[in-house]
């Protein structure tokens, strides 16, 4: 299985990023505050009980700071990512922990899992590095595709006003090169939602019970802003 939807810089790009800050000192550690709130609150309801045992795939996991956050909580986790390096990253990071999750390449597109397998899958600021229309569908059709039916998605993606689209190229209805300075990213090309009802026509042909949140930070000279979606495979 390789990530043959993701261009090799980019993959690249990405394991090179995780390996500096390992070595710098600047890994993270924590997960998504959001995420955590979803798991251990009830603004999703009926959703937590009974988590103990449950399957999840974590695609893009990253540092796998969610990916620990979910171990903790007793889940049978699993999760991809672009490149082998950081699956190897954090998988040796998760031992040191003494925790064990199926970390293998994968991408948006092609997970490499059967069908109904999971149930609950968290794509965490993932979906739209996918830069075009047809590669977020394809994405959200086979997260569909791995899940459980009635299994839960908790996604997070960029909202149209967050940081990194400071110095960005509109390209067309929710694309935008990313222009930041001093960001690995820039040039990529990124797909961002640009209003709720566009996530709900993306999602609905393969999700119902879809709630759609947001988050809005100023956290002093920077404003994050985030969708949050929600549904179960239909
Ligand atoms: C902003 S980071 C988020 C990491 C993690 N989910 C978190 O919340 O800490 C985005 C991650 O998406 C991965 N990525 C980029 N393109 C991807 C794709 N097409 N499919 C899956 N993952 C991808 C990158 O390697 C990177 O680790």
């Amino acid at each position: 299985m390789d990530a043959t939807t993701v261009n090799t810089k980019m993959s690249d790009d990405w394991a090179k990023s995780y390996v500096v800050s390992a070595h710098s000192g600047e890994e993270m550690i924590h997960p998504s505050e959001t995420l955590v709130r979803l798991f251990k609150g009830d603004y999703v309801t009926g959703h937590r009980e009974n988590l103990k045992g449950k399957s999840v795939l974590d695609v893009g996991f990253g540092e796998g700071n969610n990916t620990i956050f979910l171990a903790s909580l007793g889940m049978q986790v699993a999760g991809v990512e672009i490149h082998q390096d950081i699956c190897t990253q954090v998988a040796s990071k998760m031992k040191r922990y003494n925790m064990m999750a199926d970390l293998q390449v994968g991408s948006n597109q092609s997970l490499p899992f059967a069908d109904n397998t999971f149930d609950y899958l968290v794509s965490w600021n993932v979906l739209h590095y996918e830069g075009t229309e047809a590669g977020v569908k394809a994405g959200i059709k086979e997260y569909a595709r791995v899940l459980k039916p009635n299994g839960r998605l908790f996604l997070s993606s960029t909202g149209p006003t967050h940081k990194i689209l400071l110095n960005s190229k509109t390209l067309g209805s929710h694309r935008y090169e990313i222009g930041r300075p001093n960001d690995f990213r820039q040039g990529q090309v990124h797909f961002f939602f640009d209003a709720p009802n566009y996530i709900e026509l993306y999602f609905s042909p393969h999700f119902g019970d879809l709630q759609i949140g947001r988050i809005e930070d100023v956290m002093f000279r920077e404003k994050l802003d985030w969708w949050l979606v929600t549904g179960l495979k239909k």
